[in-house]
């Protein structure tokens, strides 16, 4: 068991259906801690960076139109064993193979519109969380309780 912290993103469907806080109450109930959260246009340079190990895909192309078409929810979380955890909250790629019980598998019905994202290694989520957040937009659990206990 480690602490990790990993890169979520609500996408484009999520933001417009309306599904934002839904999605993101899914982290905080599972206890996971919010480091990191903005409402974001992503560049076509973030989004070719983000998805670079699908690049040469037939639906390469229409990812990166995607994540770029309207603003995105973007988040970095922390907990233990985040990575798998987020994922396991996220559902299968495919929601029509996604758990009911999943964000996908409860509210997707399409892979092209599967409402969320979240880094699959260590490795990647070091590299997605410093594409999509700046050093200083990051909040540590001790910064957040040492403000709480000042009030
Ligand atoms: P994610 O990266 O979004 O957390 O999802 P994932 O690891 O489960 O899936 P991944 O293979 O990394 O795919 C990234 C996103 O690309 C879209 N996709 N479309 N048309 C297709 O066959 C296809 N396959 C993947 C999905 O939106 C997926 O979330
Ligand atoms: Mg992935």
């Amino acid at each position: 068991m480690a602490v990790e912290r990993t890169l979520i993103l609500a996408k484009g469907d999520a933001l417009v259906r309306g599904l934002v806080g839904e999605i993101l109450a899914r982290y905080e109930r599972r206890g996971y801690t919010i480091l990191g959260l903005k409402l974001m246009q992503v560049s076509r340079d973030q989004a070719q960076r983000h998805y670079a190990e699908h690049e040469g895909k037939p639906f390469f192309a229409g990812l990166v139109d995607y994540i770029t078409a309207t603003p995105v929810v973007a988040l970095v979380v922390e907990g233990h064993d985040a990575i798998e955890g987020c994922r396991a909250t996220n559902g299968a790629t495919n929601p029509i193979k996604a758990t009911p019980g999943t964000v996908r598998g409860d509210f997707g019905q399409t892979v092209g519109r599967n409402l969320v994202h979240a880094s699959d290694s260590p490795a990647a989520a070091e590299r997605e969380v410093a594409i999509f957040f700046h050093d200083a937009e990051l909040f540590t659990r001790a910064h957040a309780l040492a403000a709480w206990l000042a009030e």
